[in-house]
């Protein structure tokens, strides 16, 4: 499937983080904007995993946000377009986030049935209180646990069973477009891959489209389809993940794949990710990723390179 479900053009969101009127006007002090997510344009196809890389800070949450309507972009614009479900209705996509803290985002005083049944009677998905909880059943078996957990309290579970909760109250909403923003942050490794492989599976047998977000480019290396790696709120690499991962054209995309352990080659020297991100209040001039990237030269500290087209993906450097 290659419909466009989700269209972002030329999506920003600055906020206005000055000190308040008065004493800015008192002590003379400038307006400080911050420019969380700056000029992205990107589209996500139907049945696809999109995934979004970078940094703490980089303006990963902001746009995830913008994305479910959480948080106004200051220009551009978010567009989800109607698709056909296999029902037969047509409309627009239902989306859904998934956070990375599911102890914050579970309600810990309702039973586990409680809160996924929730989206189904609000949305009056089920006509009666039977099929209800013969659905609240079956997603918990969706997502790996057992019907009768349905009678249990979120604290009697482990952080990945408490995901998967999280998940099947978002597909209890018959959702289409899952908007996961580290979902899997919180875990251990073994069950980060666990929770992966859920999803992945998820995304097959449903037909789920992913805005897959996290700070670690070996979550998202099997299982995107295209891949934007962002820096200070910009897209700095972004195109299908094959080509991205096999040949990375940034410097800063190489310097997140070089902090990636290695299993075929464990002993390959690895390079410590330097430097600090700079403020997205005060970015430097010219490419906001010179004053870490080890091969920045003048032109790089006095113009900005604009993003172009190279083998099918798109690069923001001046000597990509
Ligand atoms: N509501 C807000 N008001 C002011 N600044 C914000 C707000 N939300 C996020 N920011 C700032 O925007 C930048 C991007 O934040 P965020 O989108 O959370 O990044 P990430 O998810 O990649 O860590 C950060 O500098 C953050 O402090
Ligand atoms: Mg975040």
């Amino acid at each position: 499937m290659d419909d466009i479900i989700l269209d972002v053009a030329s999506a920003s969101c600055r906020f206005d983080v000055s000190a308040p009127t008065l004493s800015r006007l008192f002590s003379k002090q400038p307006r400080r904007i911050l420019r969380a997510v700056e000029n992205v344009s990107f589209t996500v196809r139907r049945g696809t995993t999109f995934s979004i890389v970078g940094e703490s800070g980089c303006g990963k949450s902001t746009l995830a946000r913008m994305v479910v309507g959480l948080q106004r972009p200051t220009q551009g614009m978010l567009n989800f377009r109607d698709i056909r479900r296999a029902d037969g209705s047509f409309g627009p996509p239902r989306v859904q986030m998934i956070f990375q803290d599911p102890y914050a985002s579970l309600n810990p005083r309702w039973r586990v049935g409680d809160i996924i049944a929730e989206p189904i009677r609000e949305l009056k998905l089920r006509p009666d209180a039977a099929s209800t909880k013969d659905r609240v059943g079956d997603l918990l078996e969706i997502v790996g646990l057992s019907r009768s957990d349905a009678s249990r309290y979120p604290h009697a579970f482990s952080g990945g069973q408490r995901q998967r909760i999280s998940i099947a109250r978002a597909l209890a909403t018959e959702a289409d477009f899952l908007v996961c923003d580290e979902p899997t942050s919180a875990l251990d490794v073994s069950v980060q891959a666990q929770i992966l492989n859920l999803m992945v599976k998820l995304q097959k047998e449903l037909g789920l489209t992913y805005l897959f977000i996290s700070h670690n480019l070996s979550v998202v290396r099997h299982m995107s389809d295209d891949l934007a790696i962002m820096y200070l709120g910009r897209f700095v690499e972004a195109g299908p993940a094959e080509e991205v991962f096999s040949r990375p054209r940034h410097p800063y995309t190489r310097l997140l794949l070089d902090t990636i352990p290695d299993v075929e080659r464990p002993n390959r020297e690895r390079r410590p990710m330097s430097g600090e991100v700079p403020s997205p209040i005060d970015p430097p001039p010219g490419c906001s990723f010179n004053p870490r990237c080890s091969r920045a030269a003048d032109r790089c500290r006095a113009e900005r390179p604009e993003l172009r087209m190279l083998g099918g993906v798109s690069v923001s450097c001046h000597f990509a």
